[in-house]
Protein backbone atom coordinates (compact mmCIF):
# COMPACT_ATOMS: atom_id res chain seq x y z
CA UNK A 1 0.00 0.00 0.00
CA UNK A 2 1.01 3.59 -0.67
CA UNK A 3 0.35 6.25 1.55
CA UNK A 4 1.00 10.02 0.98
CA UNK A 5 0.45 12.45 4.13
CA UNK A 6 0.66 15.90 4.21
CA UNK A 7 2.82 16.40 0.55
CA UNK A 8 3.16 19.90 -0.48
CA UNK A 9 5.72 20.63 -2.94
CA UNK A 10 6.63 24.11 -3.44
CA UNK A 11 9.45 24.41 -6.45
CA UNK A 12 11.93 27.40 -6.49
CA UNK A 13 10.19 29.22 -8.58
CA UNK A 14 7.79 30.29 -5.98
CA UNK A 15 4.97 27.82 -7.63
CA UNK A 16 2.91 25.83 -5.30
CA UNK A 17 2.43 22.71 -6.99
CA UNK A 18 0.92 20.68 -4.44
CA UNK A 19 -1.53 21.37 -1.07
CA UNK A 20 -1.41 19.29 1.60
CA UNK A 21 -2.12 16.02 -0.18
CA UNK A 22 -3.34 12.86 1.59
CA UNK A 23 -3.94 9.56 -0.71
CA UNK A 24 -4.00 6.31 -0.05
CA UNK A 25 -3.42 3.31 -2.54
CA UNK A 26 -4.25 0.10 -1.70
CA UNK A 27 -2.48 -2.82 -3.38
CA UNK A 28 -3.40 -3.92 -6.55
CA UNK A 29 -5.78 -0.69 -7.03
CA UNK A 30 -5.27 1.33 -10.71
CA UNK A 31 -5.58 5.12 -9.77
CA UNK A 32 -6.32 7.64 -12.90
CA UNK A 33 -5.15 10.89 -11.84
CA UNK A 34 -6.77 13.77 -13.97
CA UNK A 35 -6.95 17.23 -13.66
CA UNK A 36 -6.17 20.01 -16.45
CA UNK A 37 -2.60 20.82 -17.37
CA UNK A 38 -0.13 22.56 -14.32
CA UNK A 39 -2.85 20.93 -11.75
CA UNK A 40 0.32 19.16 -10.26
CA UNK A 41 -0.16 15.64 -11.66
CA UNK A 42 3.30 14.86 -13.22
CA UNK A 43 4.84 16.45 -9.84
CA UNK A 44 2.82 14.32 -7.94
CA UNK A 45 3.86 11.22 -9.31
CA UNK A 46 7.30 12.60 -9.47
CA UNK A 47 7.24 13.09 -5.41
CA UNK A 48 6.18 8.97 -4.89
CA UNK A 49 9.61 8.00 -6.50
CA UNK A 50 11.08 11.38 -5.23
CA UNK A 51 12.32 12.46 -8.98
CA UNK A 52 10.57 15.82 -7.28
CA UNK A 53 11.96 16.55 -4.25
CA UNK A 54 8.96 16.72 -1.81
CA UNK A 55 8.55 20.31 0.14
CA UNK A 56 7.41 18.74 3.15
CA UNK A 57 5.17 15.54 3.89
CA UNK A 58 5.45 11.60 4.01
CA UNK A 59 5.70 8.53 1.68
CA UNK A 60 5.19 5.55 2.79
CA UNK A 61 4.99 2.25 0.48
CA UNK A 62 4.63 -0.94 2.25
CA UNK A 63 6.35 0.30 5.06
CA UNK A 64 9.31 1.50 3.57
CA UNK A 65 9.40 5.59 4.26
CA UNK A 66 10.28 6.92 1.20
CA UNK A 67 11.02 10.32 2.06
CA UNK A 68 13.21 9.54 5.44
CA UNK A 69 15.61 7.53 2.35
CA UNK A 70 18.77 8.82 1.06
CA UNK A 71 21.71 7.80 -1.42
CA UNK A 72 21.76 3.67 -2.06
CA UNK A 73 18.50 3.00 -0.30
CA UNK A 74 16.56 5.65 -2.41
CA UNK A 75 18.08 3.90 -5.11
CA UNK A 76 16.85 0.86 -4.04
CA UNK A 77 13.18 2.09 -3.01
CA UNK A 78 12.73 3.40 -6.44
CA UNK A 79 13.23 0.36 -7.85
CA UNK A 80 10.17 -0.91 -6.50
CA UNK A 81 8.65 1.70 -8.37
CA UNK A 82 8.05 1.24 -12.20
CA UNK A 83 7.77 4.21 -13.92
CA UNK A 84 6.25 4.60 -17.63
CA UNK A 85 6.72 8.10 -18.87
CA UNK A 86 4.47 9.82 -21.94
CA UNK A 87 7.62 10.82 -24.14
CA UNK A 88 8.22 6.98 -24.09
CA UNK A 89 12.16 7.90 -23.19
CA UNK A 90 13.53 4.58 -24.75
CA UNK A 91 17.26 4.93 -25.83
CA UNK A 92 17.05 5.24 -29.71
CA UNK A 93 19.74 3.47 -30.95
CA UNK A 94 19.49 0.32 -28.93
CA UNK A 95 17.57 -2.92 -29.49
CA UNK A 96 14.21 -3.54 -28.25
CA UNK A 97 15.41 -6.05 -26.25
CA UNK A 98 18.23 -3.67 -24.82
CA UNK A 99 16.03 -1.16 -24.20
CA UNK A 100 13.90 -3.65 -21.61
CA UNK A 101 17.15 -4.96 -20.08
CA UNK A 102 18.06 -1.56 -19.51
CA UNK A 103 15.70 -1.62 -16.68
CA UNK A 104 17.43 -3.98 -15.14
CA UNK A 105 20.49 -1.96 -14.78
CA UNK A 106 19.87 -1.28 -11.04
CA UNK A 107 20.49 -4.74 -10.13
CA UNK A 108 22.88 -5.92 -12.24
CA UNK A 109 26.51 -4.55 -11.68
CA UNK A 110 27.95 -1.83 -13.45
CA UNK A 111 30.52 -3.19 -15.38
CA UNK A 112 28.60 -6.13 -16.15
CA UNK A 113 25.80 -3.65 -17.39
CA UNK A 114 28.19 -1.89 -19.27
CA UNK A 115 29.31 -4.95 -21.01
CA UNK A 116 25.63 -5.36 -21.50
CA UNK A 117 26.04 -9.20 -19.68
CA UNK A 118 22.86 -9.39 -18.15
CA UNK A 119 21.74 -13.13 -16.35
CA UNK A 120 20.20 -15.26 -18.70
CA UNK A 121 17.44 -15.16 -16.39
CA UNK A 122 16.50 -11.66 -16.95
CA UNK A 123 16.73 -12.27 -20.68
CA UNK A 124 14.12 -14.84 -20.26
CA UNK A 125 12.01 -12.28 -18.29
CA UNK A 126 12.73 -9.91 -21.27
CA UNK A 127 11.38 -12.52 -23.90
CA UNK A 128 8.43 -13.08 -21.54
CA UNK A 129 7.04 -9.44 -20.87
CA UNK A 130 7.93 -8.56 -25.06
CA UNK A 131 5.71 -11.52 -25.84
CA UNK A 132 3.09 -11.22 -23.35
CA UNK A 133 3.17 -7.36 -25.36
CA UNK A 134 2.76 -9.05 -28.46
CA UNK A 135 6.52 -7.79 -29.76
CA UNK A 136 8.41 -11.09 -28.92
CA UNK A 137 9.07 -10.73 -32.83
CA UNK A 138 10.29 -7.27 -32.88
CA UNK A 139 13.33 -8.02 -29.91
CA UNK A 140 16.39 -7.07 -32.38
CA UNK A 141 14.38 -3.64 -34.09
CA UNK A 142 16.10 -0.37 -32.64
CA UNK A 143 13.85 1.45 -30.80
CA UNK A 144 14.21 4.44 -33.10
CA UNK A 145 12.07 2.27 -35.75
CA UNK A 146 9.09 1.42 -33.98
CA UNK A 147 5.65 3.03 -33.69
CA UNK A 148 4.59 5.02 -30.57
CA UNK A 149 2.33 2.25 -29.26
CA UNK A 150 5.01 -0.01 -29.87
CA UNK A 151 7.69 2.49 -28.26
CA UNK A 152 5.09 2.46 -25.25
CA UNK A 153 4.89 -1.36 -24.87
CA UNK A 154 8.69 -1.34 -24.62
CA UNK A 155 8.48 1.32 -21.71
CA UNK A 156 5.74 -1.24 -20.31
CA UNK A 157 8.42 -3.99 -20.40
CA UNK A 158 10.80 -1.85 -18.98
CA UNK A 159 9.05 -0.82 -16.28
CA UNK A 160 8.27 -4.42 -15.34
CA UNK A 161 11.32 -5.97 -15.57
CA UNK A 162 11.89 -4.41 -12.40
CA UNK A 163 9.48 -6.55 -10.33
CA UNK A 164 8.03 -3.25 -9.10
CA UNK A 165 5.62 -2.87 -6.41
CA UNK A 166 3.79 -0.01 -7.92
CA UNK A 167 3.47 1.83 -11.51
CA UNK A 168 3.65 5.40 -11.88
CA UNK A 169 2.68 6.17 -15.03
CA UNK A 170 3.12 9.73 -16.96
CA UNK A 171 0.49 10.00 -19.79
CA UNK A 172 0.97 6.82 -21.55
CA UNK A 173 -1.57 7.62 -24.33
CA UNK A 174 -0.64 11.51 -25.03
CA UNK A 175 0.62 11.17 -28.70
CA UNK A 176 -1.38 7.85 -29.61
CA UNK A 177 -4.51 7.28 -31.73
CA UNK A 178 -7.99 6.26 -30.01
CA UNK A 179 -7.50 2.54 -30.73
CA UNK A 180 -3.67 2.67 -29.44
CA UNK A 181 -4.57 4.22 -26.50
CA UNK A 182 -7.49 1.68 -25.23
CA UNK A 183 -4.93 -1.28 -26.35
CA UNK A 184 -2.13 0.57 -24.07
CA UNK A 185 -4.91 1.47 -21.58
CA UNK A 186 -6.19 -2.21 -21.71
CA UNK A 187 -2.96 -3.69 -21.25
CA UNK A 188 -1.95 -1.76 -18.09
CA UNK A 189 -5.07 -2.75 -16.46
CA UNK A 190 -4.51 -6.27 -17.72
CA UNK A 191 -0.55 -6.58 -16.14
CA UNK A 192 -1.71 -4.96 -13.22
CA UNK A 193 -4.61 -7.65 -12.21
CA UNK A 194 -2.32 -10.12 -13.09
CA UNK A 195 0.72 -9.47 -11.20
CA UNK A 196 -1.31 -7.66 -8.43
CA UNK A 197 0.42 -3.92 -8.99
CA UNK A 198 -1.17 -1.05 -7.78
CA UNK A 199 -1.04 2.23 -10.80
CA UNK A 200 -1.08 5.71 -10.60
CA UNK A 201 -1.69 6.70 -14.34
CA UNK A 202 -2.10 10.10 -14.99
CA UNK A 203 -4.15 10.81 -18.13
CA UNK A 204 -6.33 13.94 -19.70
CA UNK A 205 -8.75 11.75 -21.48
CA UNK A 206 -11.17 11.29 -18.80
CA UNK A 207 -13.10 8.63 -20.82
CA UNK A 208 -10.21 6.53 -20.83
CA UNK A 209 -9.55 6.80 -17.14
CA UNK A 210 -13.40 5.76 -16.84
CA UNK A 211 -12.93 2.77 -18.74
CA UNK A 212 -10.02 1.30 -17.09
CA UNK A 213 -9.54 2.80 -14.01
CA UNK A 214 -11.79 1.43 -10.53
CA UNK A 215 -10.59 5.01 -9.00
CA UNK A 216 -10.27 8.76 -10.33
CA UNK A 217 -9.03 11.20 -8.02
CA UNK A 218 -9.56 14.32 -9.73
CA UNK A 219 -6.99 17.39 -9.18
CA UNK A 220 -6.99 21.26 -9.10
CA UNK A 221 -4.51 23.68 -8.55
CA UNK A 222 -2.49 21.20 -6.19
CA UNK A 223 -5.58 20.26 -4.35
CA UNK A 224 -8.09 17.07 -4.69
CA UNK A 225 -11.39 17.90 -5.35
CA UNK A 226 -12.84 14.50 -6.70
CA UNK A 227 -11.95 10.84 -4.90
CA UNK A 228 -14.36 8.06 -6.25
CA UNK A 229 -15.36 5.85 -8.49
CA UNK A 230 -15.62 6.37 -12.35
CA UNK A 231 -19.89 5.54 -12.19
CA UNK A 232 -19.85 8.64 -10.46
CA UNK A 233 -18.04 11.12 -12.62
CA UNK A 234 -21.00 14.03 -13.29
CA UNK A 235 -20.91 16.51 -15.17
CA UNK A 236 -20.78 18.82 -11.80
CA UNK A 237 -17.82 16.64 -10.71
CA UNK A 238 -15.66 17.71 -14.16
CA UNK A 239 -16.54 21.17 -13.79
CA UNK A 240 -15.31 21.16 -10.00
CA UNK A 241 -11.81 20.06 -11.66
CA UNK A 242 -11.85 21.96 -15.00
CA UNK A 243 -14.15 24.70 -14.46
CA UNK A 244 -17.30 25.39 -16.33
CA UNK A 245 -18.02 23.68 -19.73
CA UNK A 246 -20.67 21.61 -21.58
CA UNK A 247 -19.00 18.11 -20.33
CA UNK A 248 -21.92 15.59 -21.17
CA UNK A 249 -20.18 14.43 -24.13
CA UNK A 250 -17.28 13.85 -22.23
CA UNK A 251 -18.30 11.36 -19.61
CA UNK A 252 -19.11 7.44 -19.71
CA UNK A 253 -23.01 7.41 -18.78
CA UNK A 254 -22.80 4.60 -15.96
CA UNK A 255 -24.78 1.88 -17.74
CA UNK A 256 -21.89 2.31 -20.58
CA UNK A 257 -19.33 1.60 -17.79
CA UNK A 258 -20.07 -1.03 -16.35
CA UNK A 259 -20.32 -3.01 -19.63
CA UNK A 260 -17.94 -5.75 -20.57
CA UNK A 261 -14.61 -4.88 -22.07
CA UNK A 262 -14.58 -6.61 -24.69
CA UNK A 263 -17.64 -4.90 -26.31
CA UNK A 264 -14.99 -1.88 -26.26
CA UNK A 265 -13.63 -3.30 -29.38
CA UNK A 266 -16.81 -4.01 -31.15
CA UNK A 267 -17.19 -0.19 -30.51
CA UNK A 268 -14.15 0.36 -32.16
CA UNK A 269 -15.55 -1.63 -35.29
CA UNK A 270 -18.62 -0.35 -35.25
CA UNK A 271 -17.97 2.76 -35.64
CA UNK A 272 -16.51 1.76 -38.90
CA UNK A 273 -19.70 0.54 -39.95
CA UNK A 274 -21.52 3.63 -40.44
CA UNK A 275 -25.01 2.34 -40.38
CA UNK A 276 -27.78 4.54 -39.25
CA UNK A 277 -28.54 3.81 -35.81
CA UNK A 278 -24.64 4.44 -35.43
CA UNK A 279 -24.54 7.59 -37.06
CA UNK A 280 -27.54 8.43 -34.80
CA UNK A 281 -25.65 7.23 -32.08
CA UNK A 282 -22.70 9.80 -32.87
CA UNK A 283 -24.77 12.57 -33.70
CA UNK A 284 -25.77 12.52 -30.15
CA UNK A 285 -22.42 12.40 -28.69
CA UNK A 286 -21.15 15.21 -30.41
N1 LIG B 1 10.60 22.18 -12.52
C1 LIG B 1 9.67 23.09 -12.20
N2 LIG B 1 10.01 24.29 -11.70
C2 LIG B 1 9.06 25.20 -11.36
N3 LIG B 1 7.75 24.99 -11.46
C3 LIG B 1 7.34 23.82 -11.95
C4 LIG B 1 8.27 22.80 -12.35
N4 LIG B 1 7.57 21.73 -12.79
C5 LIG B 1 6.26 22.07 -12.68
N5 LIG B 1 6.13 23.32 -12.17
C6 LIG B 1 4.86 24.01 -11.89
O1 LIG B 1 4.10 23.19 -10.99
C7 LIG B 1 2.72 23.19 -11.37
C8 LIG B 1 2.28 21.76 -11.62
O2 LIG B 1 2.96 21.24 -12.75
P1 LIG B 1 2.81 19.74 -13.23
O3 LIG B 1 3.79 19.53 -14.32
O4 LIG B 1 2.87 18.87 -12.07
O5 LIG B 1 1.32 19.75 -13.82
P2 LIG B 1 0.52 18.63 -14.62
O6 LIG B 1 -0.78 18.47 -13.92
O7 LIG B 1 1.36 17.44 -14.80
O8 LIG B 1 0.27 19.35 -16.03
P3 LIG B 1 0.20 18.70 -17.51
O9 LIG B 1 -1.17 18.11 -17.60
O10 LIG B 1 0.35 19.88 -18.40
O11 LIG B 1 1.30 17.72 -17.65
C9 LIG B 1 2.61 24.13 -12.58
O12 LIG B 1 2.21 25.39 -12.12
C10 LIG B 1 4.01 24.17 -13.13
O13 LIG B 1 4.26 25.40 -13.77
MG1 LIG C 1 2.17 16.43 -16.46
Amino acid sequence: MLRIKGLTKRYRTGDLALKDIDLDLPDGQVMALIGPSGAGKSTLIRCVNRLVEPTTGTITLNDTVITALGGGELRRARRRMGMIFQEYALVERLSVMENVLSGRLGYVGFWQSWLRRFPQSDIDEAFRLLERVGLDHMVDKRADELSGGQRQRVGICRALIQSPELLLVDEPTASLDPKTSRQIMRLIKELCAERRLSAIINIHDVMLAQMFAERIVGLRSGEIVYDGPPSKMRPEVLTAIYGEEDWSATIRKVDETEEAEEEEADNVIALHDVRQPHRDRMAGLT
